[in-house]
């Protein structure tokens, strides 16, 4: 998109304008409202941008993610998880030497204080894992006071570092708990992937290898997921951490955020809706539920506000799913002919097209992790694990962006106007 001159409503000779390196830039609306006294009304922050950030780039229409400069599909093929999650919060991708400091300093923070394992029989058995992320998360910060001085570069630092280490740990017992077995303990010794297997498949007792190929595809499921710009657990993370709140409630914030159907909780939702459906031959009749609006149903893992044309990560997310099934020799999977089906129909309906929806990360990523082995209700807490990165990133961007003030939006106000106090007793009856 160009920049504009500042030449018309709402923008005149003085209005300055906010540069971008990629995409279009911003009108500075702070000098608009002085001058004009207006507001920007902009329902879910379609058009306003709240940050200047160096971390991630999409283009929607082109269907183009990038982190820190570098393309998704070059990340996906020649890095892994930890890499990224070293790039997103650093700015550069690691020497050899940086990433073995890197990796072994975040094994050492993957442990749990003992005392967190008391938290977990206060959750009702049938708890969802993200509940107990929610909660866990933020009660870490009682046993990381000196987090709360986030002046200090190493406070902040070891706070992104802790969250990132600790998030596999509290995710795999909360499922670990929700199905009465005993908590695993994390291995120093093991990749980021590895060790979220080991913690949710070991059981005492039972020696377990782990394959390979599964732990690749969830690294890589981890790498699709790890940041998005400001979508709306980011911002939630941001919103909060605006306040000068500890790291550990901000990324509690984001958790509850991405825990909507409308955002993290998609790829749950997308494998319940193709449970649903249930044969190939339900298509049309769902989707013709999906178009009428009283239905309230929507087409879970279509749709995106910023992708209009391709998500990325859905292409490499499909292709993954592919190559699993192939490599693991899974019989071909009736739920992923069942998706693609719905992919092609919807692809060439005109409700969707008109509309610009398309498949998002989401509607394939519910089948790899199913194929995977991994429970549903470990969905949306597998993309936790890797947004974390994400939000730490972010968190720790916002804490010296000299123009981060506490987030606070003004309003429209449209109720009542002046109007005088009846006392009760003389109000009618
Ligand atoms: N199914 C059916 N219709 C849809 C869908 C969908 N999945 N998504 C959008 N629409 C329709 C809306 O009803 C609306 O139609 P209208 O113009 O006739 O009123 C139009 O498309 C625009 O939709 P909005 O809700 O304005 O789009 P928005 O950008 O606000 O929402 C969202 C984006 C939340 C992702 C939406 O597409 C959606 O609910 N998708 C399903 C849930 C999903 O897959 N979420 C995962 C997102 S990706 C992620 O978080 C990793």
């Amino acid at each position: 998109m160009k920049t504009r001159a500042p030449s018309s409503f709402p923008l005149s000779a003085s209005t300055s304008l906010v540069p971008s390196t990629l995409g279009p830039s911003a009108f500075d609306q702070r000098t608009v409202n002085a001058e004009t006294g207006l507001f920007a009304f902009d329902p879910g922050f379609s058009s306003t941008a709240s940050y200047q950030s160096k971390i991630t780039f999409i283009d929607g229409e082109k269907g183009i993610l990038l982190h820190r400069g570098y393309p998704i599909e070059q990340l996906a093929l020649k890095t892994n998880f930890t890499e990224l999650t070293y790039l997103l919060l650093y700015g550069e991708l690691p020497t050899q030497p940086q990433y073995q400091n890197f990796c072994a300093n975040m094994a050492q923070h993957r442990l749990l204080n003992e005392q967190i394992r008391n938290f977990f029989n206060g959750f009702r058995r049938d708890t969802h894992p993200m509940a107990i992320l929610c909660g866990t998360v933020s009660a870490l910060s009682s046993f990381h006071k000196e987090a709360f001085d986030t002046s200090l570069f190493e406070n902040r630092e070891c706070a992104a570092r802790q969250l990132i280490a600790k998030i596999p740990t509290i995710a795999a017992w909360a499922y670990k708990y929700t199905i009465g077995e005993p908590f695993i303990y994390p291995e120093e010794e093991l990749s980021f992937s590895e060790n979220i297997l080991h913690m949710l498949f070991a059981r005492p007792g039972r020696k377990e290898t782990i394959n390979p190929v599964l732990a690749r595809a969830i690294d890589r499921i981890l790498l699709l997921h790890a940041d998005h710009e400001q979508n709306a657990s980011s911002t939630a993370v941001r919103l909060v951490g605006s306040t000068g709140a500890n790291p550990f409630a901000c990324i509690s914030a984001g958790i509850a955020a991405l825990w909507g159907p409308a955002h993290g909780g998609a790829n749950e939702a997308a494998l319940d809706m193709f449970h649903q459906i249930g044969s190939k031959k339900n298509i049309p009749a769902f989707l013709e539920k999906v178009k009428n609006k009283n239905s309230g149903i929507r087409l879970m893992g279509f749709g995106h506000r910023i992708y209009r044309n391709v998500d990325p990560r859905a292409k490499l997310i499909q292709a993954s799913c592919h190559e699993v099934i192939e490599t693991l020799g899974l019989e071909r999977d009736p739920m992923l002919d069942l998706a693609m089906e719905l992919e092609r129909i919807a692809k060439e309906d005109d409700y969707f097209i008109s509309r610009k929806l398309y498949p998002n990360v989401d509607f394939y990523s519910g089948l790899i992790l199913r194929a995977l082995g991994i429970p549903t209700s470990m969905f949306t807490a597998l993309f936790a694990i890797a947004r974390t990165s994400g939000w730490a990133s972010q968190w720790l961007e916002m804490t010296t962006d000299p123009n981060n003030r506490i987030m606070r939006p003004r309003q429209i106000y449209t109720g009542e106007t002046f109007r005088n106090v009846v006392a009760l007793k003389e109000r009618p009856i």
